[in-house]
C-alpha cells in the first residue's frame, strides 16, 4: 500500500470564510482530501498573537471555522480538523524551535515585516506575534507534513521552517520532513467594491454563511464599471468585480461570453448582470447553507469531529515530540 502523503493547511478563527478563502484555498482541499492524508489547523493560538485582548472572539469563531468547513463538504472521514491550543506539543516544539533561528532572519521575514507594519506596532510588536512564525513552524514540522498547500504570501513561512528543519536535522540528526509549499494557481477574488483583495478587514466580502437576501443587498452594492453611467454607454468588463465573480463562479461560459460582449457595447445593463449573478451565487451558496444547517443543528456533532479530530492529530505530534525529546536530550524519564 503506497502511504499518502501529508498536507497540512489551517487558518486562524477571526471571524467567517468568504468567498475568497472558498476559491483560494476551500476548493482545493475538497479536492486534495481524496489524494493525500489532510490535516486542517484551526490556529487559535496564533489568532491570539494579535488578538489577545479579545479571547472570547477567538473562541466563538472556532466552531463558526469547523462549520465553514463542514458545510462546504471538507469531509470528517477524509480530513483531520485539530484545535492547535489543544495540542499543547506544539508549543513545546515551539520553544525547542526558537533555538534555531535568530532574531535577524525573522525580522527578514516579509510576511511579518508587512503585518507589523500595517497592525502599526512600530517598536511595541508583542513578542508572541514576532515569533509566530516559529510557531507556524512547530504546526508544519510538528505534523511532519510534506506538503503545504499555500498562496505566495506565505511562501516566507514555508521556507523559514524548511530552514528551521534544516539546521535541526543537521544538529540533532535526522528527525524532521523538510515540508514544500504547494503554490495554488488559483487567481486572488476580489472585493465588493473591487479592491484586490477580499478580505475581512477591508468590509468587502460575501461570506459563505451570508443569507440569500444579504447576497443580494452585497451585489447590488457591487462595485463595476466607474467609467460607465448609463446602461447605453459601452462598458468594461475587465477588473469588473460583477464579472470577475461571474467567470469564477458559473460554468455556462457561454452566457458569460453574451453578457460580455453586450456589456462591452452598452447593450445589457448593470442591474441584469448583477441579477443572474445574484442567482448564480445563490446557488452556489444554498447546498453550503443547507449543510452548515445540518450541523448548526448538532453542535454534539460537532464537537465530536473536533474532538476526534484533534485526539488523532495530537497523537502524531507526540509522536515527533519523543523524536525531538530523544534529539536534544530532554527525555529524562524515558
Ligand atoms: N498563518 C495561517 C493563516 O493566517 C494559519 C496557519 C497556522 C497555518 N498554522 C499553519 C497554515 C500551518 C498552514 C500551516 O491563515
Amino acid at each position: 500500500m503506497s502511504k499518502k502523503k501529508r498536507i497540512l493547511t489551517g487558518d486562524r478563527p477571526t471571524g467567517p470564510l468568504h468567498l475568497g478563502h472558498y476559491v483560494g484555498s476551500l476548493k482545493n482541499r475538497v479536492l486534495l482530501q481524496d489524494e493525500y492524508e489532510q490535516f486542517i489547523l484551526i490556529a487559535d493560538i496564533q489568532a491570539l498573537t494579535d488578538n489577545f485582548e479579545n479571547p472570547q472572539k477567538i473562541k466563538n469563531n472556532i466552531l463558526e471555522l469547523a462549520l465553514d468547513y463542514l458545510s462546504v463538504e471538507i469531509s470528517p472521514e477524509k480530513s483531520t480538523i485539530i484545535i492547535q491550543s489543544q495540542v499543547p506539543e506544539l508549543a513545546e516544539l515551539t520553544v525547542y524551535l526558537m533555538n534555531m533561528i535568530t532574531v535577524a532572519q525573522l525580522e527578514r521575514n516579509p510576511t511579518v515585516k508587512n503585518e507589523i507594519r500595517q497592525k502599526g506596532y512600530r517598536e511595541n510588536v508583542p513578542v508572541g506575534f514576532f515569533v509566530y512564525p516559529i510557531s507556524q513552524s512547530a504546526d508544519i514540522l510538528g505534523f511532519q507534513a510534506n506538503l503545504v498547500p499555500v498562496g505566495e504570501d506565505q511562501l516566507p513561512m514555508i521556507e523559514q521552517s524548511r530552514e528551521i528543519a534544516r539546521r535541526f536535522n543537521s544538529l540533532y540528526g535526522q528527525t524532521f520532513v523538510e515540508p514544500k509549499e504547494m503554490l495554488s494557481e488559483v487567481p486572488r477574488l476580489c472585493g465588493i467594491d473591487g479592491k484586490e483583495k477580499m478580505s475581512k478587514s477591508l468590509n468587502n466580502t460575501i461570506n459563505l454563511s451570508d443569507s440569500a437576501d444579504i447576497v443580494v443587498e452585497k451585489v447590488m452594492r457591487m462595485y463595476t464599471d466607474p467609467t460607465r453611467v448609463r446602461a447605453t454607454d459601452p462598458g468594461h468588463t475587465e477588473h469588473n468585480p460583477v464579472f470577475i465573480y461571474l467567470n469564477a463562479f458559473h460554468d455556462d461560459k457561454k452566457e458569460i461570453k453574451d453578457f460580455e460582449d453586450r456589456y462591452r457595447l452598452g447593450k445589457v445593463g448593470d442591474i441584469e448582470v448583477k441579477k443572474r449573478l445574484v442567482e448564480i451565487l445563490n446557488s452556489f451558496l444554498e447546498p453550503i447553507r443547507q449543510k452548515r444547517k445540518e450541523y448548526e443543528k448538532d453542535s454534539h456533532l460537532v464537537n465530536s469531529i473536533l474532538k476526534r479530530g484533534t485526539e488523532k492529530g495530537r497523537a502524531v505530534v507526540e509522536q515527533t515530540m519523543t523524536l525531538v525529546r530523544k534529539a536534544v536530550k530532554t527525555d529524562y524519564f524515558g
